[in-house]
């Protein structure tokens, strides 16, 4: 379990808070979205949640970070690599910069777990095999499409079978097919009892995946709740969060005179 508990975060050199008193909670095996208007703080929200605010980044911190029960402000940064992972919106901020093929450049977080080869080898087929890089294992990860490196880049932190796992919109630079497959294998991965928090403009892809979905405003959480629930919330255009289809085609169809009964159940087996 990730445990955020009144968080309260200021970058260096600023005399205002960004985030107010943020309490988040992420289960094992649990998918939880992120959304809200562009400032409101869920980028600063990642680097807090995946402790690399204050530690690497600065800034000061009010409140306290815990993963599976062990402080985050007593481990070392590598300690801290092995329990929560976090993937960035530009690939490129990623990339490790010293691979010179993508199949080296997703096998080098397993590698440095400091497992045994044939491990570090199986972890890096699986992570290219879910997310159909087969074509791309030969390439310099430099040269490579901004969607290709955005798929790339969630492979390698796949391959490290993180615990947790902060993404910070991954699907930003992705058309259809790829954000169905980052979706695919973020479900996968919950599977394995792994939890994860992603930022995302794409409501339909956190309406896919997501059990719960948080909506940040002005760096405070203001709604947080199931899925269907938070993107029904007819709160939610007004906090510049676009619903995902099956909410607008819902609301189309009551607004309509459409019996909400049989629209759930019409939604709820197409979706089935
Ligand atoms: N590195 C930074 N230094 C200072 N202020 C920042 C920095 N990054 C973001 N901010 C500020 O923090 C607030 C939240 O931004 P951000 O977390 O990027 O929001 P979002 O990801 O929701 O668009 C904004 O007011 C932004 O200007
Ligand atoms: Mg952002």
């Amino acid at each position: 379990m990730l445990l955020l508990e009144g968080a309260t975060y200021r970058y260096a050199g600023y005399a205002t808070e960004v985030l107010h008193d943020v309490d988040l909670r992420l289960d094992d095996g649990e998918i939880v979205g992120l959304v809200g208007p562009n400032e409101a703080g869920k980028s600063t929200l990642c680097l807090v949640a995946s402790g690399l605010a204050p530690a690497s980044v600065g800034g000061s911190l009010k409140g306290t970070l815990t993963l599976d029960g062990t402080p985050a402000a007593g481990l070392e940064t590598h300690e801290l690599a092995q329990r929560v992972v976090v993937g960035f919106q530009n690939p490129n901020t990623q990339r490790s910069g010293i691979a010179a093929t993508v199949f080296e450049e997703i096998a080098i977080g397993p590698m440095n777990l400091g497992l045994p080869v044939t491990e570090t080898v199986a972890r890096t087929r699986e992570a290219i095999a879910r997310l159909r890089l087969e074509h791309l294992v030969e390439r310099d990860p430099q040269r490579l499409s901004g969607g290709q490196a955005q798929l790339v880049g969630i492979a390698a932190l796949l391959a490290m079978r993180p615990r947790h796992v902060i993404l910070d919109e991954p699907t930003a630079q992705l058309d259809p097919a790829g954000t169905h497959l980052v979706g695919e294998a973020l479900r996968a991965l919950a599977g394995t009892g792994a939890s994860l928090l992603i930022a995302e403009h794409k409501t339909d892809l956190l309406d896919e995946v997501c059990g719960r979905i948080i909506v940040i405003d002005g760096g405070r959480i203001v709604l947080d709740g199931p899925t269907a629930a938070v993107f029904d919330d007819p709160r939610l255009a007004e906090l510049g969060v676009e619903p995902p289809a099956r909410a607008r085609l819902s609301r189309a169809l009551v607004e309509r005179g459409v019996d909400p009964a049989v629209v759930g159940q019409a939604i709820a087996s197409a979706a089935g």
